[in-house]
């Protein structure tokens, strides 16, 4: 293992079921990545096969769509194949989830009844070539925050692999903790209002209201992507992610950007707020201190 203070810290397991058999280390884990650290594991493979190799193509996605989705409740979204195609499709993106969940157990007890299960995106863009707006633009730093979905502080956690069957790595750039990033943009966040909010909301610009919390958040992530300066000089680390591994981080609470890559799956579990095994460094308890006040954090955005 890395030192904890670089912002990768690498694990060598081979199995998903491997870290629960760590009992001793998992307290370790859970503070590193809660700390905005990403976990990274280079020997933990996402096995294919033959048939689910040749679903490793752009052209399975519907045009004008991002990534294929699986809901939870087994529908697939956004694939274009045939019917065959899309329940192999399906299989493979169902297994990745059934592997994260094994592994996220092992890791990080602590969360046991406290995760919801998003859903599983295959994303088969190459990363490089796409077209997108700078707020969409993931290849500029941020943190992971959502326009139209408040989430009163509940985390995201995010469990990626990558699958590129030419040997091309996934690389990510990861920046500075997340308190010294916010000092930096706060001061040129314009105050909550809860009226804009209930506004917003009213005309169907959110899926609930935006609570102060989900307004900081917001505006940091597009203030990041938004600062030419910051986009040169924010990487700590530049990270090759090889096909063949996989890697864990608080997409919230860990500064990054792609660079570059194709084809990969991503899971996100969702942390219901103050759940962690240090509630006091989520982004809500930072950015609540930083700002001096309670925060419209869990659930009081409903009665503002
Ligand atoms: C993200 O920014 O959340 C996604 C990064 C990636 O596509 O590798
Ligand atoms: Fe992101």
């Amino acid at each position: 293992m890395t030192n904890s203070a670089s912002p990768i810290i690498e694990l060598d397991f081979t199995d998903w079921s491997d870290p629960a058999r760590f009992p001793e280390k998992q307290d370790e884990w859970t503070t590193a990545v809660e700390n905005g650290q990403v976990l990274y594991f280079p020997h933990l493979a996402f096995q294919l096969s033959p048939p689910e190799q040749a679903l490793l193509r752009e052209n399975v996605l519907k045009s004008g769509a991002r990534n294929v989705s699986l809901g939870g409740d087994g529908v697939l979204k956004h694939a274009a194949g045939a019917p065959d195609e899309q329940k192999l499709l399906a299989g493979m993106i169902g297994r990745y989830r059934q592997s994260v969940l094994t592994l996220i157990d092992g890791l990080f007890p602590h969360y046991r009844g406290a995760l919801r299960v998003a859903p599983t995106s295959f994303r088969p863009k190459e990363v490089e070539t796409r077209v997108q707006s700078v707020h969409a633009d993931d290849r500029r730093m941020h943190f992971d925050a959502f326009a139209t979905r408040p989430t009163y502080g509940e985390r995201i956690l995010r469990i990626f692999t990558n699958l590129n069957p030419s040997g091309v790595p996934r690389v990510w750039r990861v920046g500075e903790p997340f308190e010294t990033v916010a000092k930096r943009y706060l001061p040129q966040i314009p105050p909550y209002s809860p009226i804009k909010a209930k506004l917003l909301n009213a005309v169907g610009g959110t899926k609930s209201v935006r609570s102060e919390y989900d307004h900081l958040m917001f505006n940091l992530h597009n203030l990041m992507k938004e600062d030419e300066q910051y986009q040169q000089n924010g990487t700590v680390a530049t990270q090759p992610f090889p096909p063949g591994c996989v890697w864990v981080c608080y997409a919230d609470g860990a500064a990054h950007g792609v660079a570059s890559g194709q084809y990969m799956m991503e899971q996100t579990l969702h942390l219901a707020p103050g759940r962690e095994l240090h509630p006091e460094s989520s982004p809500l308890a930072i950015l609540t201190r930083l700002v001096g006040h309670p925060l419209a954090g869990a659930g009081s955005a409903q009665t503002l």
